[in-house]
């Protein structure tokens, strides 16, 4: 039972419908809280990767830097601070929760990493800097890639992750799930494909929750994993990862097209020409961003039952649209 993948779990509902869109409103600054956190968890992620990857002198060398080249600096470490505020919701440990962190962001650099090369979308600048295969190689992009992919499960397999092997191997199965064929490279090969083809609004749905879905769905779920809240608790909880997975790949989506490459670190002005899916080219750009916006409200909404204690959540809510970068 539990090799079986359960691809329907992942399978695309429509988004909430596109007539009962929130109204248009300002973009506001992050809260100093969110801002804080923002900072806070950056900070963790860069001490975290230069203890887990210090150079060897052996020719090997060239593996360790570029990995290093992926991971240190830069980055808004959404994912890692979703982990740790599901974490903080169920009073898991700090340097538990931190590992959690560092091993989804392991994957999504990984993905990155990939998603850049020239066979993918065949990018020169991630996060400000020369991608990986650019400041290096080819070859050692996607060995660096390979090796942040095993990196993430070796973290969260390990005892110091936590002390129950059922919560381990809970964790290792989720990640494996988010991060294969029904999940982000699922969606990465939907995203390939939609070059030859025109997909429809539930398809394009689809390819978001896997490409972007699955890793976000998994920073919530691990909360309630490492703090053991059953299954059947986890629904608003999923429904909140739902929503903002699909409004940040929106987000992502708009900024392509109104984005300035010197904030966002990347080139820009890319998906239209590549053929890329997504909802702005089925939707259009405006009724995108409403749609967005009323993905927010949607995933604040399920966190009603919540007191304070999600507010970091909600906040982290509203910054998945409200971005430039
Ligand atoms: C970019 O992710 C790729 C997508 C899934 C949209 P992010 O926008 O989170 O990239 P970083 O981590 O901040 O560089
Ligand atoms: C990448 O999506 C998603 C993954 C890496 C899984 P995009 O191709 O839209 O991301 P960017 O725009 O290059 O960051
Ligand atoms: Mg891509
Ligand atoms: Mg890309
Ligand atoms: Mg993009």
């Amino acid at each position: 039972r539990v090799l079986k993948r359960s691809a329907s779990d992942r399978m695309a509902d429509p988004p909430v419908s596109t007539h009962s869109m929130a109204a248009e409103g300002p973009v506001a600054a992050p809260s100093p809280g969110l801002v804080a956190a923002m900072d806070g968890i950056a900070e963790a992620m860069d001490r975290q990767f230069d203890l887990l990857l210090p150079v060897p002198e052996d020719p090997r060398r060239r593996l360790f830097e570029a990995m290093r080249h992926a991971t240190i600096g830069g980055g808004k470490r959404l994912r890692p601070l979703l982990v740790t505020a599901s974490c903080a919701l169920f009073h898991v440990d700090t340097e538990a929760a931190l590992r959690v962190a560092t091993a989804i962001e392991c994957i999504h650099v990984h993905s990155l990493v990939h998603d850049d090369l020239p066979a993918m979308d065949n990018d020169d600048l991630r996060r400000g800097k020369p991608t990986v295969h650019k400041a290096f190689d080819e070859a050692t992009a996607i060995l660096a890639g390979d090796s942040l992919h095993a990196l993430a499960f070796e973290l969260l397999a390990d005892e110091a992750t936590h002390s129950d092997p059922f919560v381990r191997c809970e964790l290792v199965l989720e990640l494996a799930r988010a991060s294969g064929p029904d999940g982000m490279a699922g969606g990465q090969m939907m995203d390939l494909e939609a070059e030859h083809r025109t997909y429809d609004l539930q398809t394009v749905t689809r390819l978001q929750q896997l490409k972007t879905g699955a890793l976000i769905g998994f920073c919530i779920e691990a909360g309630a994993i490492m703090g053991r809240l059953p299954p059947e608790g986890r629904a608003p909880l999923r429904g909140y990862a739902r929503d903002i997975g699909l409004a940040f790949q929106i987000a992502d989506d708009i900024l392509d097209v109104e984005g300035s490459e010197e904030v966002a670190g990347k080139a820009l002005g890319k998906d239209a020409g590549q053929g890329k899916a997504t909802f702005l080219s089925v939707l259009g750009i405006e009724r995108a961003k409403l749609q967005s916006r009323a993905l927010v409200d949607q995933a604040i909404a399920h966190l009603g039952h919540f007191g304070s204690e999600a507010d970091l959540l909600r906040q982290i809510a509203r910054f998945t649209i409200e971005r430039d970068k």
